[in-house]
């Protein structure tokens, strides 16, 4: 069963606002095209309401945030809650990227907690997994995606699950140019999505599982030919506009 394809833009810490003007007199010109592809981007939190104004009326870009604090309100310094950005109008968020994971510390549990916040919340949650090049070469990328999932997406209410991706991204592949092979992605895309049903019970035919790590234009296509890879986050080629169009005219034909 192929589920719709969703190609997500994660900015990270990138963009100005001359640079997002640009990208969007650029990109909005082709992207209501694009009807059958969800497009989503995760800019700077301060970029929101300024995406939010270029892509209005265009009713096909989804704006999202990078992380979300794992309270709602109180004395956190520098963090935003997963309620305020819903106040704000965002659609969604990443929760456990790499990134997060390895210069914030962030452990499986506070994501865990982050991640059922914003469900609360009524954000949509995309759930990052995925292991180090260290882990793979020792053989444990599955226990090491196992652990993440199990205790990260722990207690999910019911009526939440549907509004939970995953994103399979191992970290070697991330901004390194070393994309997975397609039957490397595939082997575990599937092993994600046959875990979730045996161990949450989740229904494995509706979990949308996006790979992300070096996708580009280039190797987009094979990526999404997989019978369990339902889209793709995708950091530096969605940063210039030409190279997302393309990425979404790929997600559009699948
Ligand atoms: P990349 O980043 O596409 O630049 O490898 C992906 C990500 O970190 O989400």
């Amino acid at each position: 069963m192929k589920r719709k394809i969703h190609i997500v833009g994660n900015w990270k810490m990138n963009q100005s606002i001359s640079s997002i003007k640009t990208f969007f007199t650029e990109f909005n010109e082709n992207c209501s095209k694009y009807n059958n592809c969800n497009m989503w981007i995760a800019p700077q939190f301060i970029h929101i309401p300024y995406l939010q104004e270029v892509t209005k009326g265009k009713g096909v870009v989804k704006i999202g945030a990078q992380n979300c604090s794992h309270v709602n309100s109180g004395a956190f310094t520098g963090d935003v809650s997963a309620s305020s950005l819903k106040d704000l109008g965002v659609d969604f968020v990443i929760i456990g990227h790499s990134e997060r994971r390895a210069f914030f510390q962030e452990k499986n549990e506070i994501l865990n907690t982050k991640t059922i916040n914003a469900l609360n919340a009524n954000l949509k949650v995309i759930f990052c997994v995925g292991e180090t090049l260290e882990e793979r070469e020792a053989d444990k990328t599955k226990s090491v995606i196992k652990a993440q999932i199990d205790q990260g997406l722990a207690n999910i209410p019911k009526n939440k699950i549907k509004d939970v991706i995953i994103a399979y991204e191992p970290v070697w592949a991330i901004g390194t140019g070393k994309t997975a092979s397609p039957e490397q992605a595939q082997e575990v895309h599937l092993f994600i999505r046959q875990h979730i049903a045996s161990t949450l019970k989740w229904n494995k035919d509706d979990v949308i599982i996006l790979y992300g790590g070096s996708v580009k234009p280039s190797n987009i296509d094979e990526l999404l030919d997989c019978e369990d890879i339902d889209g793709a986050l995708v950091g530096g080629a969605s940063l210039v506009a030409s190279d997302f169009d393309k990425l979404c005219a790929v997600g559009n034909r699948h």
